[in-house]
Order: structure tokens, then sequence, then C-alpha cells
């Protein structure tokens, strides 16, 4: 093939066969084709886009640059994917929950990234907690134990990997193209027969309007559905944090309350809408009414619960020693800061965003990849929009190891998440749903 055709080809907005996509894939991946030239043609794609037909070509192509997970054909396992939010723990709650149901899930996660959090980073605050299966041992434990977490295996999409990279450092992750074959090429790898998105939208999310959530959410279903995939996509708020708390472990220990039928409401009904979106997808209910009975049902009478210590002891988890230390605060690091309001009125703004940035720079996130994270740093937000303050009512509470100059930079970013005003209009939590059509297996 000529690369530089190739790429003159996007530049100029015509179009490539699906064979030349296949093999530009194979060659980059291959070592063949330089890094300024993947690089090139990825700025050409941000800006002149790829057809549905490309976007599809070039989504198999990634996701059969390495290994591909199979399950015994008689499982239908169901993967959930979120686009990235911050104080989201729904997954820790929606995997056991849909498996107490019946569907198997396979999921695959990632660590933190930018101001946003990861399952894997939560996860591994639990002690003896293994987030990374060998392939062999996630199949058999969704096989047995109905459903696994596990990193992202580097076996799986590898050239995935390589594209990413390059657009982390040429500015070219935020187009819907890439983003789409991003995801879903990681997706087909894991294995699973049917996806639900959750795509976030708002301040503390990659899309920032419904409009452009809608058109990735559409994206994601049509490029799954056209992989022979079964698919839904819930656009859900991400404009402040979900729940309370925002940290490792500090989420973890908000997943286990969610899991026990206490903690915060919007964390349990986003859990409920997920999981019956994947009970629905996973054909254990005849309507979406049904599938959401059912997962009220599993998670009312503990058995998802129950369902989360399974698989949470399979991994090798200690989750009984993480609710002893939970239950006196030993989760938590020792260092403490507070917010106060500065005039009372209503909390009409609780920036996602800056609530992100201020744990990632209290050591609960990364600056680069390869940082450890911290998992007792944490932040407690303790009022959030629509609630009333009264002047020098604490707002945010943040628990952290770093040393003082770190807590006035993470002080100065929460003391900017919040704004106080007259009136607060409560945003809805699901904004849209988008649907393939077909359902069950
Ligand atoms: N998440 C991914 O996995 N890929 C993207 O391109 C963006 C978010």
């Amino acid at each position: 093939m000529n690369p530089v055709a190739f790429i003159e080809d996007r530049r100029d907005g015509k179009g490539s066969t699906p064979q030349e996509i296949a093999e530009f894939v194979r060659l980059a991946h291959g070592g063949e084709i330089p890094d300024y030239q993947v690089a090139a043609w990825l700025m050409a794609v941000f800006f002149r886009g790829m057809t549905r037909r490309e976007v599809k070509t070039f989504t198999e192509a990634l996701s059969l640059s390495g290994k591909v997970v199979t399950f015994p054909g008689d499982i239908f396992p169901v993967d959930k994917h979120s686009t990235g939010g911050v104080g989201d723990k729904t997954s820790l709650v929606v995997v056991p929950l849909a498996a107490a149901c019946g569907v198997p899930v396979a999921k695959l996660s990632g660590r933190g990234l930018g101001f946003t959090g990861g399952t894997v980073d939560k996860l591994e605050s639990i002690p003896g907690f293994s987030a990374h299966l060998d392939l062999g041992r996630f199949v058999e434990q969704v096989t047995k134990v109905g459903c696994a977490i596990s990193g992202h295996s580097e076996d799986l999409a590898p050239a995935e990997a390589l594209f990413y990279e390059l657009r982390d450092v040429t500015g070219t992750v935020p187009s819907i193209p890439l983003i789409t074959s991003s995801i879903v090429s990681k997706k087909m790898a894991g294995g699973s027969r049917a996806f639900v998105f959750d795509v976030k939208c708002g301040t503390g999310a990659f899309m920032k309007d419904k409009s452009s959530a809608l058109e990735l959410s559409e994206s994601l279903v049509g490029l799954s559905a056209s992989l022979g995939r079964k698919a839904m996509a819930l656009v859900t708020a991400m404009d402040q944090p979900l729940g309370r708390w925002v940290g490792n472990a500090a989420e973890v220990a908000e997943a286990v309350e969610v899991l026990l039928r206490k903690g915060p409401g919007d964390v349990r009904d986003l859990s409920l809408r997920l999981a019956a979106s994947m009970v629905h997808l996973g054909g254990l209910a005849g309507s979406p009414e049904e599938a959401g009975r059912l997962v009220e049902e599993a998670l009312d009478s503990g058995r998802a619960y129950g369902k989360f210590e399974e698989m949470v002891h399979a991994q090798g988890g200690d989750l009984e020693a993480f609710n002893e230390r939970a239950a006196r605060g030993g989760h938590l690091a020792d260092a403490t800061g507070v917010i106060e309001a500065v005039r009372s009125g209503v909390v009409t703004r609780c920036d996602a965003k800056a609530v992100g940035e201020s744990l990632r720079v209290l050591g609960g996130g990364r600056l680069a990849r390869t940082e450890t994270v911290d998992p007792g740093a944490a932040c407690h937000v303790l009022k959030k929009i629509g609630d009333p303050v009264t002047r020098g009512e604490p707002l945010a509470r943040a628990y952290f190891s770093v040393d003082e100059s770190r807590w006035s930079q993470a002080r100065r970013l929460l003391e900017g998440a919040f704004e106080i005003g007259g009136e607060a209009v409560s945003p809805a939590l699901v904004i849209d749903t988008v649907e393939s059509g077909e359902t069950g297996r």
C-alpha cells in the first residue's frame, strides 16, 4: 500500500476501500508505517470523518489485531461501558446486579483517565483483589460465578492501543468515528454478545451537550448492531458527581452501601436503569418494565450483594476486611480539609470536572499514565445541586495524604466547583436512550 496516497485520500474527503483500511491497520500495528503517517491520517479523520462502512472496517481490523475472548456457545454475556465520569461507581453495583438476575456479565474495565475515575483502580482498594485475570480465568469465572470485572488485557485489540496513544498526543481524541471504533473494538475483542453504553453528558464528561452525546450514542449502538451485537445506550447526566463520594476506596464503600439498600438515590436509580437494560438485552425479560421489576427485586432481596461477595472472593479480594476498615473510616486518608459556603442559598452548581480534578491533585487520580493512585484520597460531596445551605456550612470535605500545598491547590478547585444562588433546577439523571431494536439471544 501507498500510505501517502491513503492519507491524501482522507485529507481530500475521498473514500477508502475496506482492503486499504485493513491493510493500513495491519501495517501500522506491525510497525511498518511510521507514527507520523498514522498521526497525519488520524488528523485527516478528525476533520473529514469516516463513513459508517469505513468505521465498521476499521473497528473490525482493530478488534482482530490480537486475541479475541470466546465464551461457550450456550451463554450470552453482556458488557457495560461508561464513557467516563466523576463518582461513577455504578459498574460495582450493576455487574453483580445483572448477574444476580441470570445475565452473565463479562466486564472489561479501564484505569482512571484524566479527571475521571476507573473501575480497576477502585476495586484494587479491596485487599487481595486481583483486577487482572488472564483470559482463560476471565471466561471460567463468568461461566461459573456469573460475572467478572477485569482490567483490559494488552492482548486484546493491541492495535487500538497504538492508535489511542497517538490520538492522546495529537489532539485527535474527540472524534466520534475514532471514539466509537476505539470503544467498540475493545468490547468486540472482549467476547460479549451485547453491550450497554452509559454515555455521560455534561461538564464532567467528554460530551458536553445532549446533541453530541446522542450522536455518539447512535454511532456506538449502530456500529455494534452492524457487527451483530445487541446494544443500547443511555445518555446520562454528568454535570455533578454521581453519589456523595469521589475517590477509590470511598466509592467502593458507597457502592457496597447501595448494594445493601442504603446509599444515595442517584447511584441506586442509575444502577437499576443500567442493569435493567442489560437484563432486557440479555433476553431475560419480556419488556423493559419486567426487567426493571427483576433488578429491583434482586437488589432489595440482597441477592445482588451476595453476587458481589462471590465475585470479589473469586478474584481473591477480602471484602470482610474492607468493610470492617470502612466501618471505622480506616479506608480514608488521615488528613482532612473542608470548604464552606460563602453565602446562604441553594447550591446551583457542583461541577463534576472540578471535583474530579481536585481528587487527582490529592493523589486519587493520575497526572501521568504510569502513576499509582492513593486509594484513601477522597472527596465527600456534602451538598449537591438543589440542596439548601447556610453561610459557613461545609460543602465538601477532602481526605488526603499529600502535602498542604497540594491541598491548597485542590481547595481552590473545590471552591470553584460550587455556586450558590436563589433557585436550582435538579437535572434529570437519564436524559435519553438509544436502542438497536432487536433484543434477546
Ligand atoms: N474511551 C475509549 O476507550 N476510547 C476513546 O476514544 C475515548 C474514550
